[in-house]
């Protein structure tokens, strides 16, 4: 199917031309100095500049414990930018721009830090007028969030009469179930609930956010979303990267925690929630929480029947380079039994879905960069095309490309022209490029904007990370208690383990081929 071409206003950060700007506000970033400021952060801030969709009342302070001088940061942020931006680099803007930037350096633990930088809050406010607003962003590693956040509020820089307060939490937030509900505790003695804004990067991709737009604004597919016409969906995450030099993070953490608990489950939430009453934060959120809620949580025999954990050995990498296996990455231990790839099934047990299984898998070193969502709806009966050369029929797929390819495609089936009755499988699609001129951005534009709007929802609440982490838990109890003996178990630049074939084979069902 060819598209329409749609000339739109997008921006970088993906909103439309007639937005308004955030609310002034001044930014304080904790952990200035780190990778996720210059690789994320920073880009995303100029691309809110750049399209006019932050006010011009704004300040940044950068906060860490690298020693600099705002203006060694300064230096720091102009080669940072020119190394990351998704846009072209446009010195004088930059100028105007990067002189927003003022840095302290100290300990997170040291209430001088706090002092100091509610000083520099009242400085550059008064100057910038800002009206008081100020959003905090933990940038760090997440062993310190709960410090920070117990920091803020002891030195009673979370609230104000003047202005709100808000505070982002990066993830991963806590390790396990226990660490989460402890973290929230320690953030809720000082916060308030819609203070808090806890990042899920995944539901700043267009694509994501696309899904709810996607069920909700056309009429044709809700009544086909339930058990009376799917038969499963597969969620696949594959990153074609191995571990690089992040091994001494995910040697402790592992791909259920690093992706499945937090981004796929959020995905999940998305495509199988019911219809939320409005688009409000909270009508969404509701439903998200309750989709989790009927999540079933696994029984140890389950999940040594329905989840599959793998770990790579060495193989290629994407330039047919020969790859070092996980286990000899750096900072990992040569002995690891962390999986760096896994696939489970779930089940949802509401009245929507009971009875249709759902597929994820995620994993690292993988054959190619992709994620997709795909969803198998039933055959038709087979049994009207007897007497004819078609011996059977295949089953209607809706595909929902989330990257590095963006679009939704729809599989069915056609007549092949001539004479007899012959079938084949083609595809109707549709692509963002093709459609809109959206330009790319980070991903993290939208959720800063957000934030500074006061719409809280493409983030995360209490009770729905809790719950996330509630179906992730007995998976991670039975993976501890019987470390996997056949690590390695796949080859890097592979599609995983075999039992995870197996996995679904054993339904009958196979992971859609991607190529
Ligand atoms: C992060 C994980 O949350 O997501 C990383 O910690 C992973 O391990 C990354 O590589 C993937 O993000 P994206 O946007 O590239 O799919």
């Amino acid at each position: 199917m060819k598209n329409t071409k749609v000339v739109s206003q997008s921006s970088i950060a993906g909103t439309h031309g007639s937005d308004p700007c955030a609310e002034p506000a001044t930014i304080v970033i904790f952990g200035a100095s780190g990778d996720l400021t210059k690789r994320l952060l920073l880009p995303a801030l100029w691309n809110l500049y750049c399209d006019n969709l932050l006010s011009d009342r704004f300040a940044i302070i950068g906060a860490s414990n690298a020693e600099l001088t705002t203006e060694e940061f300064r230096n720091n942020l102009t080669e940072n930018i020119q190394d990351f931006s998704t846009r072209d680099f446009e010195p004088d803007r930059w100028a105007g721009f990067v002189k927003k930037f003022s840095y302290l350096v100290g300990n997170f633990g040291d209430p001088k830090l706090f002092k100091n930088i509610q000083a520099e809050i009242d400085k550059v406010s008064k100057e910038n007028n800002t009206g008081g607003n100020v959003l905090y962003y933990t940038a760090t590693p997440p062993v310190v969030f709960g410090l920070l956040a117990r920091m803020i509020g002891e030195a009673g820089m979370n609230k104000s009469d003047k202005g709100w307060r808000r505070l982002i939490i990066e993830k991963p937030f806590g390790s396990d179930l226990e660490s989460c509900v402890n973290l929230s505790k320690d953030i809720l003695t000082h916060w308030e609930e819609d203070q808090i804004y806890r990042i899920d990067h995944y539901l700043g991709k267009e694509t994501v956010q696309n899904l709810l737009t996607f069920r909700f604004s056309n009429g044709i597919f809700e009544p086909l979303w339930n058990k009376n016409y799917v038969d499963h969906i597969q969620f696949t995450v594959a990153e074609r990267v191995g571990v690089e030099l992040r091994g001494g993070y995910y040697d402790k953490t592992g791909v259920l925690k690093d992706m499945m608990q937090n981004h796929m489950f959020q995905m999940l939430a998305y495509l199988c929630m019911e219809t939320p009453n409005s688009f409000q934060a909270d009508a969404i959120r509701n439903e998200k929480a309750k989709l989790l809620e009927a999540v079933r949580i696994m029984e140890p025999q389950a999940v040594l029947e329905d989840c599959v954990r793998g770990q790579y050995g060495p193989g290629t990498d994407q330039n047919d380079e020969p790859m070092v296996g996980y286990r000899q990455a750096p900072d990992v231990n040569p002995e690891s039994h962390t999986e760096t790839f896994a696939a489970v099934k779930l089940h949802v047990d509401n009245w929507r879905w009971v009875g249709v299984p759902i597929y994820l898998r995620s994993g690292k070193a993988l054959s190619r960069k992709y994620t997709e969502i795909v969803i198998r709806f039933k055959k038709a009966p087979e049994v009207l095309f007897r007497d004819t050369p078609v011996d059977h029929l295949e089953a209607n797929e809706l595909v929902f490309n989330i990257q590095p390819e963006q679009g939704i495609e729809i599989k069915f089936q056609a007549k092949v022209p001539g004479v007899s009755m012959h079938l084949q499988n083609v595809r109707m699609q549709f692509e963002y490029e093709d459609a809109f001129q959206a330009a790319r951005g980070t991903g993290y534009e939208r959720l800063i904007y957000d934030c500074m709007v006061g719409d809280a929802t493409l983030f995360s609440r209490t009770d729905l990370v809790e719950q996330a982490w509630r179906i992730a838990q007995p998976i991670l109890d039975v993976w501890r208690a019987l470390p996997a003996r056949d690590f390695p178990n796949y080859t890097a630049g592979t599609w995983g383990p075999k039992s995870a074939n197996n996995l679904l084979a054993r339904d009958g069902r196979a992971w859609r081929i991607i190529d």
